[in-house]
């Protein structure tokens, strides 16, 4: 029999929160102003909200749906479309957990080291010299590994720790506690460093630069390739997170409403966040007398310098600047890392039946291991290139699959009747045509764009060995790793098991 019973989120407000949650990560904080400032300013909303209306939500329903249909992880999802279609399951949850999260984790802990930085803004007069030569003591090449800092290796560790906590508990314990703590902690420090960063002299200035609109931009295609793949990694498409979080509803629930509502915080997050980050950014050139064009960065070179630059030029209380800012990152970062360990954890239990307690330890202790090599002084580098290939192909084809597996092997329209039987807001037809063409079309498209622009150039000038043996291979060998799980036998048939879950749940209701 039944080896477990399927949790369940315990309000749905827990649901949506904890979706948020895993949907707001750092790329909402650092990547998306960047995107929009580089792409047209207020123009690429344009592009933007395309993309979220004819892939971003079209794919959020399909996933959430999903779930909700075979009550189960990814693999156990797709499983009960067809066994032959199990390895996509694995092959998204493996390398999102031994891969992307690996390093994710690791820029967690480099916020905690910052936030702890911030207490007596350590990194002193030369932010960039700070963080490359002191922080990180970065080598080079990814070859020359050098030692594990000790600094990094120990916020780490304190990441797993909090990772392993919250998610030992459980869905309802675990994650849906943590995540009605750490939204709207979240929310508030975001607005406060939204506040004060306008008040700054030179914001508004810096917020022109970031939402001038700029219509000449639309036409150029790598424009559209960016709003594309930002709606896709924003939204935790393709991870399995939404899949595996989608099984733990209740049978009667809003999934139209609930994809809205999902997408919409979050892209209002990336928006609001855009305009705290341009505020400082227009304040750190107004003191500095520099145009903003000169002070603008992405990603980790916005948070570890240009932000620690602008941090240290506050003219009053520019730690707690620092100790918010920081902070923040954290806990975005957390409520996504923890998304995943979850959605792995579901699919091992769901085959194997593993007690979800010891899964999860094995898994962060796994993941700690695994962290460590971007501990090192060449960890920016592996970061990098792993972050790129993981990224750009691993989750498009990943998406691509999916699109195809439900659109075209399990009859989308089943699962738009599953859907719109529960839902009180209906999909339209025109959703199928999103799903078996719109989508995958445009992401055969990114994916080819992104395939010239590969070959044309070494990736970020690493050697073609180092982009080999950790970029692609790194992809490669997370699709064996998936096809040797799907060969396992199950403990109990897949659809056997969606069915018994489903018929628990049947009686809850009755
Ligand atoms: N959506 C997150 C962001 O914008 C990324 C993310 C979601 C993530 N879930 C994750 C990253 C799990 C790593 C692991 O940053």
């Amino acid at each position: 029999m039944l080896a477990h019973h399927r949790p369940k989120w315990k309000t749905h407000i827990g649901f949506v929160l904890a979706t948020v949650g895993s949907a707001i990560g750092l790329g909402n904080i650092w990547r998306f102003s960047y995107l929009c400032y580089k792409n047209g300013g207020g123009a690429f909303l344009v592009p933007y909200i395309i993309a979220l209306f004819v892939v971003g939500i079209p794919l959020i329903v399909l996933e959430i749906g999903l779930g909700h249909k075979m009550r189960g992880s990814a693999p156990a999802s797709f499983a009960s479309v067809s066994k032959k279609w199990e390895w996509l399951g694995w092959w998204q949850i493996v390398f999102v957990m031994f891969g992307i999260v690996l390093y994710y984790s690791v820029i967690i802990a480099w916020c905690l080291n910052y936030f702890f930085f911030s207490f007596d803004l350590s990194w002193g007069p030369n932010p960039d010299n700070f963080f490359t030569e002191v922080f990180l003591m970065n080598t080079d090449s990814p070859f020359s590994i050098g030692d594990v800092r000790t600094i990094i290796l120990f916020s780490l560790a304190v990441v797993w720790f909090l990772n392993w906590v919250i998610v030992f508990k459980g869905v309802q314990n675990g994650l849906e506690r943590a995540s009605k703590v750490f939204m709207p902690i979240l929310f508030i420090l975001t607005a406060v460093i939204i506040i004060w960063g306008l008040r700054l002299e030179g914001a508004a200035a810096g917020v022109a630069v970031y939402l001038k609109p700029d219509f000449s931009q639309i036409t150029n295609i790598k424009v559209w390739m960016d709003a594309f793949s930002q709606i896709f990694f924003t939204l935790s498409l393709g991870f399995g997170i939404m899949i595996a979080y989608a099984s733990y509803l209740p049978k009667k629930t809003q999934i139209v409403r609930d994809a809205l509502i999902i997408s919409g915080i979050n892209c209002l997050f990336s928006l609001l966040a855009g305009i705290g980050v341009f505020a400082v950014l227009g304040y750190m050139a107004n003191t500095t007398s520099l145009p903003v064009s000169e002070v603008v960065t992405e990603s980790i070179g916005l948070a570890f310098v240009a932000f620690p630059k602008a941090i240290s030029l506050l003219p009053a209380f520019s730690n707690l600047f620092g100790i918010l800012f920081f902070g923040s990152l954290v806990i975005a970062g957390l409520s996504s890392s923890i998304s995943i360990i979850e959605a792995f954890a579901s699919g091992i239990v769901d085959k194997f039946h593993y007690p979800h307690k010891a899964v999860v330890s094995v898994l962060c202790v796994a993941g700690f291991l695994g962290s460590i090599i971007f501990t090192t002084q060449a960890g920016i580098n592996w970061l990098d290139i792993a972050d790129h290939f993981l990224t750009q192909y691993g989750l498009i084809i990943g998406a691509i699959f999916e699109c195809i597996v439900i659109g075209w092997f399990f009859k989308v329209n089943k699962l738009r009747g599953h859907i719109n039987h529960y839902s009180g807001w209906k999909v339209p037809i025109f959703w199928n045509f999103c799903i078996k063409v719109i989508s995958p079309l445009i992401l055969i498209a990114i994916l080819i764009s992104s395939l010239i622009e590969e070959f044309s150039h070494n990736y970020g000038g690493y050697s073609p060995v180092a982009i080999i043996l950790i970029g692609r291979d790194w992809l490669i060998y997370s699709l064996f790793a998936a096809l040797i799980i799907a060969f396992q036998p199950w403990r109990l048939d897949p659809r056997q098991r969606m069915l018994i879950h489903e018929k628990e749940e049947d009686k809850k209701v009755s």
